[in-house]
């Protein structure tokens, strides 16, 4: 593999600066493919040998600083779930484990030996030795087992990109903190160090601010909820209501408590406080900052709204004060502030909108919302911030200093990024998650979802530096981002179908180099990963058997031969040619399966994952 090359060059600068203990073991020993070792994301250089290292039962961890104390910590956590006894020691030689704080060529980066002597992390900050601590984790059995044996490796490690994110949209379905935290565990588990809070919209605000309570009293809450996918209604007389009141909040405590979590993970919050448009929530309790009498009311369906707040200096106090508490609460340098999907229709009919145009010379009522921005900006600025938009921000004319997330597709953050402003790339068709996962939209076989089909490979091969720019324009590009909308997806465990196994290819877009990723090496590294999604509680979208499609078919004396497979380990495949859903009590596939011809006959085929959950089936009608 290419990438060992490098690493014998950045090797011997690291032996030169006396960061590696090393010996002859690891060099005379035979060097095995290191993708057996089904580590996600692929790290940068990995050596791996055919000896492995005894993890003993009770275990000490050499930590002295207080970044390797706070890793050590919560490695414990982790080691004590896999059934060991550890301790802390500040005694070098008494130590299995030893997190060591050197300086390492990129902030986040680190080295993992394992060999006859035990565990070395070496990184430059906690972060370092965080993700070598999760790379760690991987090397072990999913499970207690004992002795837990550890693959002799030599690894050097760092991330592609700066921002690794994932947001969840917590307004349109709420989630209590302890899945707030489940999620960040998720993202810092893969290596993402960016959790975007998505906690205000239309339907319904999640944050409490002090000096404004009907936000927490009114805004957090909506009288009912659209039943159903919107999209599928022709007219808004079809709609059809729930009549259950739905809504909740976090108190300020709670936020800090999140905080709290996160920075110990070293996961950065980005809470997003939208504006001017997405914001009825607002309205429903203070009408007096719409440009238009109220009453509003928190809203109660999907889409885009022609209300929203009218930018008086009403309305900048307003947000002046909220941004206030935010950044008082959230100790990341970015703030969101929306910016998406702001219809003018309002703006244009209101006196108050005319009156700051003539005296601020704009002559396009569109330019207002620039206006705005801009002086959002500097307010955040002055708070020590940095503002962060929807890739609409960028039309109305932005401030050099924000960073624009580009949505619809790359062309504003391409864009953006030649005007020299920084840009996080979550464009909607690769990496908007709350997508579907059947080649159906709609299908019966998955739960209700928003719209279309976003295959795993896609996500996994998209890369966030587009051709079009040259390398210095390529400095802007922090990253990538998931987004995960929730309109339809009202549960924690939703979130988390829509979540896995896709997080793992987004893992490797933001941690791994695009010349390293490799979709057919990537799936059996992904595969090894159920285990530790079970050991976890989470609630993975089984993966359907492969195989059954018409480019895999082959013909044999008037049948049509098929060969499954399945992506997850230890799983069954089960399958149908009567037309009724596959499950344990139907027909297993043990070999391939010939399914005569000319009879019209629909395969339909399930994974049963070892835990006895099901895939969705996958079908084919046989012709
Ligand atoms: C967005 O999806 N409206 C940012």
């Amino acid at each position: 593999m290419p990438f060992f090359l490098s690493f014998k060059f950045r090797l011997s600068t690291l032996l030169a600066a006396g960061l590696l203990a090393t010996g002859p073991a690891l060099a005379q020993l035979p060097e095995i493919p290191a993708q057996r070792l089904g580590l996600v994301p692929l790290p940068r250089e990995v050596k791996t040998y055919a000896a492995t290292y005894a993890l003993p039962q009770k275990i000490s961890i050499y930590a002295a600083s207080a970044d390797e104390r706070n890793v050590a910590g919560l490695l414990k956590e982790l080691l004590t779930a896999l059934g060991k006894t550890v301790t802390l020691t500040t005694s070098r030689p008494a130590a299995q484990i030893t997190l060591l704080t050197a300086a390492t060529p990129n902030p986040e980066g680190y080295q993992l030996v394992v060999d006859k002597a035990g565990v070395r992390i070496t990184a430059a900050s906690g972060a370092g030795l965080f993700y070598g601590s999760q790379t760690l984790v991987q090397l072990l059995p999913a499970r207690a087992a004992a002795p837990a044996r550890v693959p002799y490796v030599r690894i050097t490690d760092e991330p592609a990109f700066r921002w690794r994110g994932a947001m969840l949209d917590v307004s349109r379905h709420f989630f209590p903190v302890s899945f707030v935290k489940k999620y960040i565990d998720c993202l810092a588990t893969y290596k993402l160090n960016t959790f975007h809070w998505h906690l205000t919209d239309d339907q319904g605000w999640r944050i409490e601010i002090k000096k404004y309570p009907k936000l927490t009293q009114v805004s957090a809450f909506r009288k009912e909820t659209l039943i159903g996918a919107q999209q599928l209604f022709k007219t808004p007389a079809e709609f059809k209501f729930d009549a259950t009141p739905y809504g909740g909040f976090y108190t300020q405590a709670e936020i800090r408590d999140v905080v709290a979590y996160a920075q110990k993970r070293y996961v950065t919050i980005v809470p997003e406080i939208e504006m001017p448009g997405h914001s009825v929530a607002v309205l429903a309790a203070y009408p007096e900052l719409a440009c238009k009498p109220g009453p509003y009311q928190t809203w109660t369906q999907w889409g885009v709204t022609e209300d929203l707040v009218c930018p008086t200096e009403q309305t900048f106090r307003f947000f002046e004060d909220v941004l206030t508490e935010v950044s008082a609460l959230f100790p990341g340098k970015y703030i969101h502030i929306g910016g998406d999907e702001a219809p003018k229709v309002r703006w244009k009919e209101s006196a108050a909108v005319q009156d700051i145009m003539k005296k601020e010379g704009i002559s396009d009522v569109e330019k207002v919302q620039g206006w705005f921005n801009n002086r959002i900006e500097k307010f955040l600025r002055s708070k020590g911030k940095k503002l962060i938009g929807w890739d609409e921000i960028l039309e109305g004319g932005i401030d050099a200093n924000a960073t624009i997330m580009s949505w619809r597709g790359e062309k504003a953050g391409i864009e953006a990024a030649r005007h020299g402003n920084d840009v996080v790339m979550a464009p909607s068709g690769f990496l908007y998650i709350d997508a579907g996962q059947n080649p159906t939209p709609h299908s019966p076989n998955e739960p209700l979802m928003i719209c279309c089909y976003l295959p795993l490979d896609k996500i996994y091969n998209y890369n966030p530096l587009p051709k079009e720019l040259n390398p210095e324009q390529q400095k802007h590009i922090l990253g990538p981002q998931a987004n995960m909308w929730t309109e339809y997806i009202t549960t924690p465990e939703k979130v988390e179908y829509m979540l896995f196994p896709r997080l793992l290819a987004i893992s490797e877009v933001a941690w791994t180099p695009a010349a390293q990723k490799n979709y057919a090496e990537f799936l059996p590294r992904m595969s090894q990963q159920f285990a530790r999604l079970d050991a976890h509680n989470i609630n993975y979208r089984v993966p359907e058997p492969l195989g059954l499609d018409s480019l895999s078919m082959t013909r044999q004396g008037g049948k049509a031969v098929f060969t499954l497979r399945t992506l997850v380990p230890g799983a069954q495949i089960h399958y149908t040619l009567d037309g009724l859903l596959p499950d344990e009590t139907t027909e297993r596939y043990s070999k391939s399966l010939a399914v005569p011809l000319n009879r019209h006959l629909t395969v339909r085929a399930v994974t049963i994952a070892p835990n006895g959950r099901k895939s969705p089936p996958t079908e084919l009608l046989v012709k």
